[in-house]
């Protein structure tokens, strides 16, 4: 009987490459059927004598993992946020869990960049304006010279120093590992989180979202920023307590945000959205084609290790 794989991601978030490489191993492939993230209801039938699964941004709880032993021997997640895998239940069966590292960073990057412009120059709320027949002009500032803090260095808070060095920007950082090569070829300074809040005329997030960074910007951390600056976030909502965010917007204690993700996605009646000093983006941080082939393909490829009997690469669960 040939081995299932089941790749929840939607049908635009997935690879045709990374299907080829699942077909040549000739395993079934079961697909997500719907323009959404599977509920756990679907999950539990889907999962049924599946080996592996590509996981995209659906919720895989403790009752998936276990509807899916003995025979799931691999869950394999496009991108690196893992926080909607139950990585315990995983290890509980035997599951290898693996992540895509690297494969999106420039993505993210690009978009991170984008949502600084957006909010430096405010280009939607000039844009909406023409739509409705105005002609709203704003006055905005230029990127060079102006003080850019990256929280969370990795891949993707990397490529945005990277981006950030070309525009002129001085850039302060803050991570638990300081990355020597950014010191020395994109001027970074590392400062403690506070101070790099107290000093960024941007602040953007690129810190996984775990027990340490978790509400990390609540009211007492908007309250030392400028009152000029931006807070940028395409890491993930939970970093962001969004009644302080809304507080700090309506205060005038910062001057605006831009958002990539949130706590509750869609956003349904959150109040961030009557604030024209907020720019919106739909978690889109990794959809390019080239993300998508590229976190397919590795994604694909762990499946083809694991269920072949070797080592994941790129594994976060220790069996
Ligand atoms: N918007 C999107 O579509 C999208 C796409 C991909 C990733 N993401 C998010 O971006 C995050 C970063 O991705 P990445 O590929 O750069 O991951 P990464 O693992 O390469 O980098 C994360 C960095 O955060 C640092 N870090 C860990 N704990 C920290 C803390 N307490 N304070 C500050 N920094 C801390 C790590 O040392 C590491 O350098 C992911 O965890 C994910 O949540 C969002």
């Amino acid at each position: 009987m040939k081995k299932k794989v089941l790749i929840g991601s939607r049908e635009r978030s997935r690879s045709l490459e990374a299907m080829r490489i699942l077909n040549a191993q000739g395993y079934e492939l079961v697909l997500n059927p719907y323009d959404r993230a599977l509920t756990e209801d679907e999950l539990l039938e889907m999962i049924k004598g599946v080996e592996g699964m590509i996981a995209g941004s659906e919720k895989v709880t403790a009752a998936v993992i276990a509807a899916g032993a003995p025979t799931l021997k691999v869950i394999a997640k496009q991108g690196v946020g893992y926080n909607t895998i139950n990585v315990d239940a995983a290890k509980e069966h035997g599951v290898a869990v693996t992540i895509t590292p690297g494969a999106n960073s420039k993505s993210v990057a690009d978009l991170a960049m984008g949502l600084i412009m957006a909010a430096a120059r405010q280009i939607p709320q000039m844009d909406l304006s023409i739509r409705n027949g105005g002609w709203y002009r704003h006055t905005g500032v230029e990127l060079g010279g102006e003080v850019l803090g990256i929280i969370g260095m990795g891949n993707i808070g990397g490529e945005v120093a990277k981006r950030a060095y070309g525009f002129g920007m001085k850039i302060l950082a803050y991570d638990v590992y300081p990355r020597q090569e950014f010191i020395d070829n994109y001027g970074v300074t590392y400062l403690p989180l506070d101070e790099v809040f107290a000093k960024a005329d941007f602040v953007s997030l690129h810190a996984p979202a775990m027990a340490q960074t978790v509400g990390m910007v609540n009211i007492e951390r908007l309250s030392k920023m400028k009152k000029t600056s931006y807070i940028i976030n395409t890491a993930r909502g939970e970093l962001i307590v969004e009644d302080d965010l809304y507080k700090a917007l309506t205060q005038g204690l910062i001057a605006g945000a831009a958002l990539d993700v949130f706590a509750q996605e869609p956003p349904k009646d959150s109040p961030l959205m009557e604030l024209k000093n907020v720019v919106f983006t739909s978690h889109a941080g990794a959809y390019t084609n080239e993300a998508i082939v590229g976190a397919g393909v590795m994604a694909a490829e762990e499946v083809v290790r694991v269920l072949s009997g070797s080592e994941p690469k790129y594994s976060v669960v220790k069996l």
